[in-house]
């Protein structure tokens, strides 16, 4: 497991919270703000938060594969919902969880079958119901060992013998491409980005934006499939099933790639089959609680 930082360039009178997130609206802000956006009809919000977004995209190929139509679904941080909504239209039982509820008046106008529980996975007593299936998408990169474990025994906990478990990875693996990336070269890049701005900023005597700072910020931590699998087995959580998807995400995080060498065909060919696919973004997998 590495400890996943991210080095963002922002103003120096900008302050930042540099730790992990841990309150609801600390998670709202990673994820854009949660604007109650794109709730006009169900077709505009599965545009907008499904069909935009290659991660809920890989989501889409994995779960309706693994996760059991007859049976009750509960989805743990399921904020704004996108793939719980698409499998409660496509005839799925889901229950969503979360810290809050994204947008509850909107995604019930436009979904009458959705149902929320406010619950805390890590901290709050189960509830009493056990599942047929649980789904978790883009949480356990916020876990370090000890809480994954507390993640997987809670789980287990919660499904019934038989029930599955499907979630993501929700980052690229502990690899030394993947620690490279992340460790070297995306905060070099960043402080190259800030030095440039600065100077600009000189040159055109607009010193009146005030000079810009790399932070680093704690974003998470980055497993192994195998660090995966291995914390699950310690409650009767068995893999039976694992995809690994999206080899671009990672890339559009340099600079130089987003703006420059993904709008070259041959070179972004040649670097999704080499460098992306040692870390995909997306790692699904669906295991089986023992009987
Ligand atoms: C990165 S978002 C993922 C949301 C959604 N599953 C998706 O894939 O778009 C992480 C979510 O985890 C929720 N969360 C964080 N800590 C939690 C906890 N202890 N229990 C339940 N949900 C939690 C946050 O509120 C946030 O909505």
């Amino acid at each position: 497991m590495k400890r996943w930082y991210k080095s963002e360039v922002v103003p120096k009178r900008q302050s930042l919270n540099r730790t992990l997130d841990q309150s609801f609206s600390e998670h709202r802000h990673a994820m854009g703000g949660y604007e109650c956006v794109g709730y006009e009809s169900a077709a505009q919000f599965f545009a907008t938060h499904l069909d935009a977004s290659p991660r809920h995209l890989c989501y889409q190929k994995f779960l309706p594969a693994h996760l059991p139509k007859a049976g009750r679904i509960l989805s743990i941080a399921s904020g704004r919902a996108a793939n719980e909504m698409r499998l409660l239209v496509d005839g799925y039982r889901v229950v969503c969880s979360d810290l809050e509820p994204v947008c509850p008046d909107e995604a019930r106008r436009l979904f009458p079958g959705y149902e929320f529980m406010k619950w805390d996975v890590l901290n709050e007593p189960l509830p009493p119901e056990r599942f047929d299936a649980v789904m978790c998408l883009s949480f356990i990169y916020l876990l370090d060992e000890e809480r994954l474990r507390t993640f997987f025994g809670r789980v287990s906990g919660l499904l019934k013998p038989g029930g599955m478990l499907v979630l993501d990875s929700a980052g690229s693996p502990d690899a030394w491409l993947a620690n490279l990336l992340h460790n070297v070269y995306l905060p070099c890049e960043a402080w190259l980005a800030c030095g440039l701005k600065n100077a600009m900023n000189l040159l055109r005597q607009s010193g009146s934006n005030g000079s810009m700072v790399v932070r680093r910020k704690h974003h998470g931590y980055r497993y192994g499939d195998r660090e995966i699998v291995a914390a699950a087995s310690g409650y009767g959580l068995k893999v039976e099933a694992a995809a690994h998807m999206d080899f671009e995400t990672e890339l559009t995080r340099s600079r130089l790639y987003h703006h420059g060498v993904r709008h070259l065909p041959p070179v972004r060919h040649g670097l999704l089959l080499t460098v992306g696919r040692a870390m995909p973004y997306v790692r699904m997998f669906a295991f089986r609680r023992a009987a």
